[in-house]
């Protein structure tokens, strides 16, 4: 049982942490990413996938953010159901901030299901701001909240 946040380590991920990534993923979405979503990110040029590991090593959430030139981009994050609440969503999202402002990133964007109000109560109270929607973005029509944190 974690308490606080700072016990939480976030790294680099690796192909390593994959299985566990596809556990969490598999609990957090309707229709999850496949393995082969995350090799393509651990491979790509801009994108940075981060996993975060409670003391006992245990992954308990992750990130994929990109960063193209000065636009940086949060195209997946989830945290384990049992290590929701505690902050891990937080500290993931900040870190991506944290290493965007380190390369001068103008702004880092992401779109969110408008029904999902645990990750965009999450966004506002980090500073995201709403930037309009896409319409029927997501498979069962509904909207997407396109939200960006301006630096
Ligand atoms: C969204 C998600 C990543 C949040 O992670 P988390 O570790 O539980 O969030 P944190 O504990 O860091 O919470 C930070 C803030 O988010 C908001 N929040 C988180 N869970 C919430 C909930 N169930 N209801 C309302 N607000 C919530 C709160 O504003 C909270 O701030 P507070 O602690 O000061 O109240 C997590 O719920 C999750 O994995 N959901 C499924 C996957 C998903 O929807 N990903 C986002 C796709 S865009």
């Amino acid at each position: 049982m974690i308490e606080f946040s700072n016990e939480i380590t976030i790294c680099p991920m690796g192909e390593e942490d994959l299985d566990q990534v596809l556990n969490i993923e598999a609990k957090s979405f309707p229709h999850p990413w496949l393995r082969q979503h995350f090799i393509d990110e651990l491979n790509s040029s801009y994108g940075f996938p981060l996993s975060a590991f409670d003391p006992s090593n245990r992954l308990i959430g992750y990130i994929c953010p990109m960063l193209l030139l000065d636009e940086g981009h949060i195209m997946n994050v989830a945290v384990a159901p049992s290590a929701r609440g505690i902050g891990v969503g937080r500290l993931l999202v900040q870190r991506v901030l944290d290493d965007c402002r380190a390369e001068n990133a103008s702004y880092v964007s992401l779109e969110v299901r408008e029904s999902n109000q645990s990750a965009i109560s999450l966004y506002r109270k980090m500073g995201f701001i709403d930037m309009g929607r896409r319409k029927r973005y997501y498979e069962n029509g509904e909207d997407a909240l396109m939200m960006e944190y301006v630096f």
